[in-house]
């Protein structure tokens, strides 16, 4: 007698259960990056500027590169009024190139960078959040920016804290805290092909001449630079490995590029690269962290917000609670 009963229930339940999926995941508008917002890029930008205007970041970065300017923020930004983010989210995500080629202190410079920022947020805000580090793993065919855009947008990340270089496209696609945290200096290495006949190449335009040869990351910054300088040199584009390869096989005589790459290069190849010398000449570009561009608010932005003691799971358990007690309660009557 029971069986047939409590075989309906089950039915009747499966039925429910689909329907109240179906609902809350109609209902619940799904973003990517349940924290972006713009009160929370806001946010960042206040506390990147606490972060870059403390004198023991900057003397921190002093100590690790001596030559990395910490440019001074001319933009203060004022912290929103309260923390936009659910209090359900403990931790904050910060991602970078995970890359095995980055060197250090790159990524120990990120980690500083994203610990000192969420310090900042966690004062303001009196929280004890914690920083999340993601080391990415890049996908070769989308090239270093759009991998980095691709995690912020799916959620992957919530804060790109690498050393991304500020350009007026970038900046069209994703948010650049309004403080950058660092100037790179633009080099060139001198290699050991010739070391004895070319001498005394000190300056960039001392490379302007026939017969001298030099290399560069294709595609960046430092090919504009090759090209706008170095017209009399032959010039080998290439990619960023095979720059380091043209060094040791001694096929160039210099490659420009970024002063603290080549230092950390050099540091590390002294013996294939003996009398090598490596010559700043001048600043390179702005770089710093980013969020997701958007133009939510944080009021409208997620089911997090609408329902910040609560999750998903959560919610759907309470849903077929509910709609179990109500059948019971139909089966009695
Ligand atoms: C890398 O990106 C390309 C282009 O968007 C995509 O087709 C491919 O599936 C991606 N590869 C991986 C491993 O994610
Ligand atoms: C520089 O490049 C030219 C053109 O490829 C080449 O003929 C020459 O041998 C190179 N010089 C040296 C010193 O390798
Ligand atoms: C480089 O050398 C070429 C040939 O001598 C000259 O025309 C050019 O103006 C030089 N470039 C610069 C930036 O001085
Ligand atoms: C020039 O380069 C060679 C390697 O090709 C190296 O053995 C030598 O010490 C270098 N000379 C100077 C003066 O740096
Ligand atoms: C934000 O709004 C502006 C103006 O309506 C629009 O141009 C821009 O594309 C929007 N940005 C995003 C990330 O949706």
């Amino acid at each position: 007698m029971k069986q047939p009963k409590s075989y309906g229930t089950t039915l009747k339940l499966l039925v429910l259960v689909v329907v109240c999926c179906t609902i809350s995941i109609n209902l619940i508008p799904i973003h990517a990056n349940p924290i972006s917002s713009i009160e929370f890029n806001q946010a960042v930008d206040a506390a990147m500027y606490d972060v870059v205007s403390s004198s023991t970041f900057q003397q921190y970065v002093t100590n690790v590169i001596g030559f990395l300017v910490v440019p001074i923020c001319p933009t203060k930004v004022e912290y929103p009024s309260r923390w936009p983010v659910s209090s359900s989210i403990s931790e904050l995500k910060m991602c970078y190139d995970g890359s095995s080629y980055i060197p250090q202190p790159w990524p120990q410079i990120y980690h500083e960078v994203g610990n000192r920022l969420m310090d900042a947020l966690n004062k303001h805000y009196q929280m004890t959040m914690k920083a999340k580090f993601v080391p990415l793993v890049m996908n070769e065919s989308l090239g270093y920016f759009e991998n980095m855009k691709f995690a912020v947008e799916s959620g992957q990340c919530d804060v790109a804290v690498a050393d991304t270089t500020y350009t007026e496209e970038r900046a069209t696609k994703v948010k650049f805290s309004a403080c950058p945290y660092g100037v790179t200096m633009n080099a060139f290495l001198r290699t050991d092909l010739d070391n004895t006949t070319l001498t005394g190449i000190n300056e960039l335009k001392h490379l302007n001449h026939s017969g001298i040869n030099v290399t560069y990351y294709e595609g960046s910054v430092f090919e504009t630079i090759a090209q706008e300088n170095l017209q009399a040199a032959t010039k080998f584009p290439t990619n960023y490995d095979n720059q380091y390869t043209l060094i040791r096989q001694r096929k160039v005589h210099a490659v420009i590029g970024d002063a603290l790459d080549q230092v950390t290069w050099l540091e590390n190849n002294k013996k294939e690269c003996v009398g090598c010398y490596i010559r700043t000449f001048g600043l390179g570009g702005k770089f710093g962290v980013f969020t997701e561009a958007t133009n939510r608010t944080s009021g409208s932005n997620s089911f997090h917000q609408r329902f910040p003691k609560c999750n998903g799971l959560q919610f759907l358990s309470v849903m077929i609670l509910l709609m179990y007690v109500f059948v019971q309660a139909f089966e009695i009557l």
